[in-house]
């Protein structure tokens, strides 16, 4: 993977946290949409229902109550019928990636690339080699599966990947990518480590809801509603739907809820979950036992509804998104968008020029965004990513027109 420059993170950051800056560098969750007043009534009611308990160490799985309902809602809402003791709750899903790097340490692992830099992270943390596998298609919709399987040929018994959303392209994988790969988790029996935490902002999800009734009444025989539906039920349900003996699911409340809690977890077959927990109980006993109570208060007494919520940073995020790509358009029409997504937090763009030089120029124009280089193995240095979850559709198009402003500095 490609070599990951703490010192340019801690440059963007920096650059992003500058006054006059408009960042579509980083990757954080709007803050006004955080239910900060239900979850401080979550955590009274919490504290007055179990009283100096709940400040005691708690165990190592997490809180039962939590567990469950994650269960209940893989089940229902993900297609995934799951039992409470096929989940642990981790420290953000970030934890679960470190722990699943800990756990397969001893191979190499396949990573999709572009891919996420925090994975790049864990692996490479753990001293864990890594082989990229290319995302491909027009709309990066599945993965070359030759590389896979050369990868696997080569000793990889795990392959990490996003498979709605991702970061850094905002791309979800098609049927047929779908299909692909769990005929390869199920004919070479290795494992997919999916990394889902934007699969329940699938924004786009409830403009189409009535288009998902029609092409459930469409005729069974026309191919391309039938097409349709399938791809559709690839952005309802992850990957782990279709193969859960052979995935370990890792899910977050940070996007959904709010990422200061620092709650994940882990849906996976039993043993490979009690292995998980074996390696958690050396990082950390447990995650916070006060946040996993206040979390199952805040989502089971109401009258806080997740599903309400969720429609809500959903509308939000949609709106922002399409301020995205007007302005993309308007101010930097040479640009490629290959993917719309239809969901999280990302659009990735790629420009004729080189994006790294672009951004010294627009971090002095007064805009941050990362270069797509930082998420490549292969060194492509084209691409962007830009983010539209933090700022308003005004502040969305003026950070745009200044990336088109700072490359006509680059002018001769
Ligand atoms: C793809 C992906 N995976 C995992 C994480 C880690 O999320 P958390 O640890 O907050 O659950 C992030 C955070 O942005 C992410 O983008």
């Amino acid at each position: 993977m490609h070599t990951i420059s703490p010192s340019f993170i801690r440059e963007i950051l920096s650059a992003a946290a500058t006054d006059g800056v408009l960042s579509l560098a980083g990757g954080l969750p709007r803050e006004d949409l955080f239910p900060t007043t239900a979850f401080a009534d979550a955590v009274a009611t919490a504290v007055a229902r179990e009283g100096h308990r709940i400040l005691q160490y708690a165990e190592t799985p997490g809180d039962l109550r939590l567990r469950e309902w994650i269960a209940r809602r893989m089940t229902s809402t993900h297609g995934m019928p799951t039992s409470a003791e096929q989940v642990m709750i981790t420290t953000g899903s970030q934890q679960a990636l470190d722990l699943v790097a800990k756990l397969f340490s001893d191979r190499p692992v396949a990573v999709e690339n572009p891919g996420y830099l925090g994975a790049a992270m864990a692996f490479a943390a753990n001293r864990v080699e890594t082989v990229p596998v290319d995302r491909i298609g027009d709309a990066l919709d599945r993965i070359d599966t030759a590389a896979l399987v050369r990868a696997i040929d080569g000793g990889a018994a795990v392959f990490y990947g996003m498979s709605r959303f991702q970061n850094p392209t905002g791309a979800s994988w098609s049927a047929e990518g779908r299909r692909q790969l769990v005929e390869l988790l199920e004919t070479r029996g290795v494992w997919f480590v999916e990394d889902d935490p934007y699969g329940e902002l699938r924004f786009d999800a409830d403009a189409e809801a009535d288009a998902d009734a029609d092409a459930a009444d469409a005729d069974a025989a026309d191919a391309d509603a039938a097409t349709s539906a399938r791809i559709d039920r690839g952005l309802h349900t992850p990957v782990a739907a279709d193969a859960p003996d052979r995935t370990i699911y890792c899910g977050s409340f940070s996007k959904s809820v709010a990422p200061s809690l620092r709650l994940g977890f882990v849906r996976a077959p039993v043993e490979i979950v009690r292995e998980l927990g074996r390696l958690k109980q050396a990082a950390d006993l447990h995650s916070s036992g006060i946040l996993q109570a206040a979390l199952v208060t805040m989502l089971t007494s109401g009258p806080f509804d997740l599903d309400q919520h969720l429609r809500r940073v959903r509308a939000a995020y949609r709106v922002q998104r399409d301020a995205l790509h007007r302005a993309v358009a308007t101010h930097l029409p040479d640009a490629t968008v290959g993917v719309e997504p239809a969901g999280g937090m990302f659009l990735w763009i790629d420009l004729p020029e080189s994006t790294s030089a672009l951004f010294e120029r627009a971090i002095a124009r007064g805009v941050a965004f990362v270069p797509g280089v930082h998420f490549r193995a292969d060194g492509g240095d084209t691409g962007m990513r830009l983010n539209f979850s933090c700022l308003d559709p005004a502040q969305i198009e003026t950070a745009v027109a200044r990336i088109a402003a700072a490359r006509e500095d680059a002018a001769p």
